[in-house]
């Protein structure tokens, strides 16, 4: 094994042993020659149809953050990234709201949204009458992309796996795309946002808004009217309307 691909496993051991730890595992049984293979939920995986297999064996959504944890399928994000960033708010939502790629602040908290833009997101929120605890956040990818650029097509097909395992297991009835790279993704498509917004999608029986990302409404406050017209669809879909 080359040096870097060693130091991208350590980095990915030591990632699913933080995981495990958050997740209230304090002991782990040692493993000496003579004992059984090491749970394969626990080892990083460097194969994808290993990890396809562990994120379809995932019952819940526990354990798919551990396995999650553990991806090394993109040699640059799993060499880059401080951490994985799974996916929060309620396991059970109705509404997720599906972003891009954690930033910065993702990236160091381990939580999507937390940034500038995860303020704004808040706002949009509390105006529909709701919390992040109310609804499930996730993104396309799982792992930071140095400088924040634009997620590579492999990335978002290496991600795609858990993407679609995380929402079976949510199971929402609506989802909220925010930004082209979140509704070109999921919903397979080169259409442009500013045409995909305003309407309803279908993505495997789930109601699908697209709207613009909070980054670019940061940019460009004139795009908020167009984003509220978007959440005020959403909400009278989910009949839960919010006012004019
Ligand atoms: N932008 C995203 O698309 N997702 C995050 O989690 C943070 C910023």
């Amino acid at each position: 094994m080359s040096e870097e691909s060693a130091s991208t496993v350590n980095r990915a051991v030591l990632q699913t042993l933080e995981s495990l730890r958050a997740a209230g595992v304090q002991q782990l049984a040692s493993i000496s020659a003579e004992d059984e293979e090491p749970n394969v939920e626990q080892l990083p995986a460097t194969s994808q149809p290993l990890q396809e297999e562990r994120a379809a064996l995932a019952t819940t959504l526990e354990q798919l953050q551990t396995v999650v944890a553990a991806c090394t399928l993109c040699d640059e994000l799993a060499s880059t990234r401080s951490q994985t960033v799974f996916g929060v708010g309620d396991p059970k939502a109705r509404l997720c709201f599906l972003g891009e790629a954690p930033g910065a602040d993702e990236d160091r908290l381990g939580e999507p949204f937390v940034g500038r833009g995860g303020q704004l997101l808040d706002k949009i929120l509390a105006a529909c009458n709701l919390k992040r605890e109310d609804v499930y956040l996730l993104n396309v990818l799982r792992c930071r992309p140095p400088n924040n650029r634009n997620p590579q097509e492999d990335e978002a097909q290496n991600c795609r796996q858990f993407l679609d395992r995380q929402l079976e297991l949510v199971a929402p009835e609506f989802i909220c795309c925010l930004g082209a790279v979140a509704a070109q993704n999921l919903l397979s498509t080169t259409v442009s946002i500013g045409r995909l917004r305003g309407k309803l999608h279908d993505y495997q029986g789930i109601q699908v808004v697209c709207t613009y990302h909070p980054a670019y409404l940061l940019r460009n406050p004139s795009a908020k009217k167009d984003a509220w017209a978007d959440m005020k669809l959403l909400m009278r879909e989910m009949g839960t309307p919010v006012g004019e």
